[in-house]
């Protein structure tokens, strides 16, 4: 899928806000970084404000075009972490924001980044857990369905216990490993629900006519009110997964 850049630096920007964090879990010493799906760059930015030596990757044309005008000091490579090139090397650590679950090979994913990690190298990542915004998932399930329109799941959303295993052959072992429940305001009032799914489902709801979008946004916004709006805005219910891992070998 390819990507509104700027569209997710002003309406999605809580994406990367609520992953800096997430730098916190980085080593104090300077390291080699991988930054996996970097987006548009704002925390490949802040990683080498930390004083590490950074490299952003994303499949994304649309993202890594604009991460390079943001900060054109920076390295971004266009690049697909289930098949990298060999200007991937070897890093000490991989840093991964909000991107795993948009990846269905998990375990392509898991060996691609332990083969381009040292040894005691760290995998430090947060992405969506089982349950990640299934009242909004279910609500355009149902809402295809009744179209008629074939809807494929475009996230992989996984649990504790499927990610140690997966960690584990893998030849990673868990340092940390947390799934917590994260109710995410959205940006744009009324209009939050929407933006959202354009930007997060843009495939699925290119396939429609602009009068089906209308009517699923209705639909959508009538069902799901009574648990996602709140007073002047909407708030997706998020659930996350956050892990710090080590290899092994
Ligand atoms: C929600 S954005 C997160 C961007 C950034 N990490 C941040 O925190 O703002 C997910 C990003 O993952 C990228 N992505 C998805 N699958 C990928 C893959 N197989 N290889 C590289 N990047 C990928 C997308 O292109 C997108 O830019």
């Amino acid at each position: 899928m390819e990507w509104n850049a700027k569209k997710y630096n002003t309406t999605h920007d809580f994406v990367f806000k609520y992953g800096a964090g997430l730098l916190e879990l980085l080593p104090k010493e300077p390291k080699k970084v991988l930054d996996i799906g970097c987006g548009t760059g704002a925390l490949t930015n802040q990683i080498a404000e930390l004083g590490h030596e950074v490299t952003g990757i994303d499949q994304s044309i649309n993202m890594i075009n604009q991460a390079k005008e943001s900060y054109p000091d920076l390295s971004f490579l266009q690049e697909d972490i289930l098949n990298p090139s060999d200007q991937i090397r070897l890093y000490d650590v991989a840093f991964s924001n909000a991107v795993f679950h948009w990846i269905p090979d998990q375990d392509l994913l898991l060996k691609n980044i332990s083969e381009h990690l040292n040894v005691n190298g760290q995998l430090i990542c947060e992405f969506g857990a089982v349950g990640n915004v299934q009242m909004i998932r279910e609500a355009f399930g149902r809402e295809l369905k009744a179209l008629g329109v074939s809807f494929e799941e475009p996230f992989c959303f996984t649990s504790v216990e499927g990610y140690r295993f997966l960690l584990k052959k893998n030849h990673f072992e868990v340092v940390e490993i947390l799934e917590y429940e994260r109710p995410t305001p959205l940006k744009g009032g009324k209009y939050g629900l929407r933006e959202w799914m354009e930007q997060f489902y843009a495939a699925e709801l290119g396939e429609l006519s602009i009068e089906q979008k209308e009517q699923v946004f209705v639909n959508m916004e009538q069902e799901l009110a009574p648990r996602l709006w709140k007073k002047d805005h909407w708030e997706a219910d998020y659930r996350r997964l956050k892990i710090k891992a080590s290899k092994t070998r």
